[in-house]
């Protein structure tokens, strides 16, 4: 088993559930690769049986840490994944990730290995599942985060922008702006006109109320050429690291209405801490339907949430495109904006 990508309440669930469930169902020996795809090119493991795995259930990240290592960097990256698990006499390996790491997986059961997968990310941006584990818990915390926001908003009459995780998907962002009562919601889907921003808050200061909450997903970007952004450096996917949007916002905001106003950042902090109920429970019944998949000899699949059924779904359906917030849905609640 591996964890891979970003870190994500409930992973530890998922590593708790295959274990389990691999030995007392099927009396299996399992390992678990540190530090995602790092630790199979490096032959780096951990042994993981019941007593390696107790008490992990509530606890937040992965035991097994996770980078994002990808051996398709490398020349000799997919011989190095098959000699570790030839040297360790492994038959199949679950792998736990988001776009990135299942991507891995998916081209390496196209090159021979036995490998199933279970989605993870806050980001809920994975196809073939309704709903990833991790996102149910970085909702919370946002939503908790722009509760108390809105009243320190208020008592000082300023505008706070919130920026939130949301690479190239805005589902943090709409349902923590929806479910906090956000006066402006931006999403990476749709680029933003900053002058339309600036006017909902001024129509909001012109009905009486002084302060606004405006929510931004990191990935957001404006309409081009209307606003300057900053690009950070890529990671080994190609993905840049994200985060200065709210900070733009803050200054663009505050020039263009005259309005006092301040930024956000809450990063990690979406990422931290034990999972929610919710998150706990779906990791679990994602993890049992992948080490039972794998005595089924179901390779190139992944556990997968449909409706409220776990079913498995093959990996290529799962990364072949990134699941973004459908532009009717975002419009469709833009009556409740300024
Ligand atoms: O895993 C998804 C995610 O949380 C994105 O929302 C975010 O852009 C990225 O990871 C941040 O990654 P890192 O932990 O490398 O800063």
């Amino acid at each position: 088993m591996l964890t891979g990508g970003g870190d994500c309440p409930g992973l530890n669930a998922v590593i708790r559930a295959v274990v389990r469930c691999g030995i007392d169902e099927f009396g299996d020996e399992l390992v678990g690769f540190r530090d995602g795809w790092r630790g199979v090119l490096e032959s780096s493991y951990i042994d993981l049986d019941i007593e390696a795995t107790r008490g992990i259930l509530p606890r937040g990240g992965t035991i097994l840490g996770s980078s994002r290592t990808n051996p398709y960097k490398r020349d000799d990256g997919v011989d190095l994944v098959r000699k570790t698990l030839a040297d360790l006499n492994i038959d199949a390996l679950i792998a736990i990730g988001g776009e990135d790491t299942l991507g891995v997986a998916n081209k390496l059961h196209q090159d021979g290995v036995n490998v199933i997968g279970v989605p993870k990310t806050i980001d809920n941006d994975l196809g073939a599942t309704d709903v990833t584990f991790g996102f149910n818990t970085a909702l919370q915390i946002a939503t908790e985060a722009i509760d108390r926001l809105h009243t320190t908003a208020e008592s000082h009459n300023r505008i706070l922008v919130v920026e939130v995780m949301g690479r190239s998907a805005g589902w943090i962002a709409l349902h923590s702006g929806i479910a906090g009562g956000a006066d402006v919601i931006l999403i990476p889907e749709i680029p933003f006109d900053i002058d339309e921003v600036c006017r909902l808050i001024n129509r909001r200061h012109d009905r009486g109320r002084y302060f606004s909450i405006v929510v931004a997903a990191e990935g957001a970007t404006p309409k081009a050429g209307t606003m300057e952004v900053l690009t950070g450096d890529l990671d080994e996917f190609g993905h840049p690291r994200l985060g200065g949007i709210g900070v733009r916002l803050e200054h663009e905001i505050e020039t263009r209405t005259g309005y006092e106003t301040r930024a956000t950042v809450l990063g990690h902090v979406q990422r931290g801490g034990t999972p929610t109920a919710y998150d706990r429970v779906l990791a679990t019944r994602l993890g049992l339907a992948a080490i039972r998949g794998a005595h089924d000899g179901a390779w190139g699949m992944m556990a997968s949430l449909q409706g409220n059924e776990i079913k498995l779904v093959t990996l290529a359906e799962a990364v072949a495109e990134v699941r973004r917030v459908p532009i009717e849905e975002y419009e469709s609640l833009g009556v409740l904006f300024g």
